[in-house]
């Protein structure tokens, strides 16, 4: 089968959150399996490429005020997976992918759309896929083009469309000004289409159009059909019920794994943790602790800073945190709030909460690496990566009980010695200060942590079944759109 990812972030080209390394790890776990896959990215400012070709010089979309030309590049192939760049630097040479810390970019919508319009205009001349396999709101136009303006579109009649939900807490929402700034129809303004409280819903035109709906854990699959997780999309997500489906992200171990990681200090196994208080020494290290007592548990945290990710509640409770033996070590950026909460703990407490505000990669795998706990409050979690990374690194999850981070982490019974980390359910700060206290206990019984950690380390999540349960669904959605005697019969 032939299957288009069309997605605005991917490892290692851009990346903000999870949906990059999602988009990195799939499309090779699909080709492996003897599919044929291709990435559509934007080039971003920040995208690197080895030998960067133009494959297509101009491609045409009109805006209603004019019209732009980008060109698309050949990203060459990588792991079976072949990758193509639409390049607009108008749009897409910019310091961030998508804003920054003091909101998003307000041509948001022009530049996704452009991207959108981009890869149709350009899979039609390198061949039209079986599938478009399209990730968030930013790619949500390819769906609703191809059963809209490009509905009578011979080249994609037969073509199938699948949309994955990262995240209900981004919809891509702009005034109604915006359809006729994009040419898309005023029809599409009505209440079961792109219509969202008197504004324009990208994600909502995607939930409508697409042929199947996927979201990246069981659990959030059912949460999102909910008020309390829906973001006000729960009804349109009941009424296509029969088309959503929870397939849990996996990870790639060639990148996240203590055995094989190269940017730790040392390497580490089940068999052989050793190494991982030298990784724990040249995190600290990194933080200006240069005589660490290495008996004290250190919490990570790596993270978008955002109100999902749940730091409020480490702020109602820290006061009585801060008196318990343990550091934390904090890596993030994104919403001013929240890297101003985490400034103010860290000069509050210099020596207990060590914070790094940024992007940078090699220290994420540090923190992963050199942590005993990894710490996820979220107040939602469509799926969650890095705690599935923590368990790889026997740095033991301490989450709350939403989402993926639910699917993913069992409880610790000290009893049976059975389960992976720590959960709570209320969303409160005392729910939270009560299960980091039940861990901090749980460290000081140092035969029941080995078997702790090692329970994680030697889970298996790599991506092999859930890219078979992606093929199931792309396999649904070609048979919906069969073709017989030149003419498409949806079965
Ligand atoms: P989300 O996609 O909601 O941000 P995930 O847990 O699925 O959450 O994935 C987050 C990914 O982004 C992980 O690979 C994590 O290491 C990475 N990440 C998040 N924030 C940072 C940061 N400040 N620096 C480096 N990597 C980060
Ligand atoms: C989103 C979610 C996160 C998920 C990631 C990849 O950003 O917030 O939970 O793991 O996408 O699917």
């Amino acid at each position: 089968m032939r299957i288009a990812f069309v997605a605005s972030e991917c490892v290692p080209f851009s990346k903000t959150g999870g949906l990059a390394d999602v988009v990195g790890a799939l499309p090779p776990a699909l080709a492996a399996i003897g599919h044929d896959v291709e990435v559509y990215l934007p080039k971003y400012n920040q995208t690197r490429l080895s030998s960067p070709r133009t494959l297509l010089r101009s491609v045409t979309v009109p805006f209603d005020d004019e019209y732009r030309f980008c060109s698309v590049l050949d990203g060459s192939t990588y792991a079976g997976v072949k990758f193509y760049f639409i390049d607009y630097p108008p749009f897409f040479d910019r310091e961030q992918l998508y804003g920054t810390p003091a909101g998003d970019y307000s041509d948001n919508a022009e530049r996704f759309a452009l991207f959108s319009r981009a890869v149709l205009e350009a899979s039609k001349i390198f061949g039209a896929p079986d599938v478009f396999h399209c990730h968030d709101w930013q790619s949500a136009l390819v769906p609703i083009l191809l059963r809209t303006l490009y509905a009578e579109d011979p080249a994609f009649r037969a073509v199938s469309s699948v949309f994955t939900i990262h995240n209900m807490g981004y919809q891509g929402q702009f005034p109604p000004e915006t359809l006729p700034l994009l040419m898309l129809p005023w029809d599409l303004f009505t209440i079961d289409k792109m219509e969202f409280y008197g504004k324009v819903n990208f994600l909502k035109g995607a939930l409508v159009f697409a042929d199947f709906i996927t979201t990246v854990s069981r659990k959030y699959s059912q949460e999102i059909q909910t008020a309390e997780y829906g973001f006000g999309l729960e009804g349109v997500l009941r009424s296509r019920s029969a088309t959503v489906t929870g397939i849990l992200n996996g990870v790639d171990y060639n990148v996240w794994s203590p055995q094989t990681d190269t940017f730790i200090k040392a390497r580490y196994s089940p068999d052989d943790l050793s190494g991982k208080l030298v990784c724990k020494q040249d995190l600290l290290a990194d933080f200006g602790v240069t005589t660490p007592d290495l008996q004290l548990p250190v919490i990570g945290i790596v993270s978008r800073f955002a109100a999902q990710k749940g730091f409020d509640l480490i702020a109602q409770v820290i006061d009585r945190l801060v008196r318990e033996d343990m550091v934390i070590v904090a890596l993030g950026t994104g919403d001013k709030e929240y890297e101003d909460l985490f400034r103010r703990l860290n000069q509050q407490f210099p020596r207990k909460i060590l914070v790094r505000i940024g992007f940078d990669n090699a220290l994420a795998h540090k923190i992963e690496a050199g942590s005993d706990m990894f710490l996820m409050p979220s107040r939602y979690e469509p799926c969650g990566l890095n705690q599935i990374y923590g368990l790889k690194y026997g740095t033991v999850p301490v989450v709350r009980a939403t989402g993926g981070l639910d699917d993913t982490i069992e409880p610790w019974d000290p009893r049976s010695g059975h389960g992976t980390g720590f959960k709570f359910s209320d969303y409160t700060g005392e729910a939270l200060l009560s299960t980091i206290r039940q861990a901090l206990t749980a460290f000081k019984d140092r035969s029941g942590w080995h078997t702790l950690m090692r329970n994680g380390m030697v889970k298996d999540f790599s991506w092999t079944s859930s890219a078979r349960e992606y093929v199931r669904i792309y396999e649904k959605s070609r048979q919906l759109r069969t073709v017989h005697n030149g003419e498409v019969v949806t079965v």
